[in-house]
């Protein structure tokens, strides 16, 4: 059976009791932080850097931490976050330019690496880095807010990149970020991805167990 993980964006936490609602969300069975980092300049929008990464290592959180970073240049944010606690860091193709050093960066300094393609993102990006990953991250949505809808053409996508993890025969997450929630979550893992990250379908519910326990429940279908 696959290793399903969810991994709540804390984008569409309550950034005023941030170490709270990443303490709730564990507790009502998340298995990953996604923390996302944007620039307004990479991306039309602003959040968290590594030194709040920092503070939730210092505040507790012992639980991974999947730094997404959309920022551009990236390579200065790879160390700091290595730095501040990071489990896993991600980062766009495009903002970098040498993907394979940035990668092993990553890997240099303990984390997990991988790559993280936009809707419009071909995946020829893998090709000569698949043993360099060990996530790839595909996004449903376009980078830089919260709350949108799903594109679709994204299952394509999933379906490609399960196919060229399983022909590789490494052990490499496939995660999805943007729209997903209870109603889509089951299409998605169908698709092949095996990692979910989901910011306003759990934030912006009340009880984030029953969600979290729903999400489950559609992917034990
Ligand atoms: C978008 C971010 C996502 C976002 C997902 O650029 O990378 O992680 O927070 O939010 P939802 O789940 O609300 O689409
Ligand atoms: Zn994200």
């Amino acid at each position: 059976m696959t290793d399903f993980k969810i991994a709540p964006s804390i984008l569409s936490a309550d950034f005023a009791r941030l170490g709270e609602e990443v303490e709730a969300v564990l507790s009502a069975g998340a298995d990953i932080v996604h923390f996302d980092v944007m620039d307004n300049h990479y991306v039309p929008n602003l959040t968290i850097g590594p030194m709040v990464c920092k503070a939730l290592r210092n505040y507790g959180i012992e639980a991974p931490i999947d730094a997404h970073l959309m920022v551009k240049p990236v390579d200065r944010m790879i160390g700091d976050f290595i730095e501040a606690g990071a489990t896993y860091i991600t980062f766009h193709p495009e903002a970098s330019d040498h993907i394979d050093r940035s990668l092993q960066m990553i890997r240099d300094g303990g984390c997990k690496s991988g790559l993280v393609f936009n809707p419009a993102t071909p995946l020829h990006f893998l090709d000569h880095v698949m043993d360099k990953v060990d996530m790839i991250l595909l996004m449903s949505v376009n980078p830089g807010f919260g709350g949108q809808k799903f594109i679709p053409g994204t299952l394509d996508k999933l379906r490609q990149v399960r196919k060229l993890i399983d022909a590789s025969g490494r052990e490499i997450r496939l995660e999805v970020d943007g729209g997903v929630g209870i109603g889509n979550i089951r299409e998605i893992a169908e698709a092949g991805a095996d990692t979910f990250v989901a910011g306003s379908a759990i934030f912006n519910t009340d009880d984030y167990r029953a969600t979290i326990d729903k999400m489950r429940a559609e992917l034990a279908l």
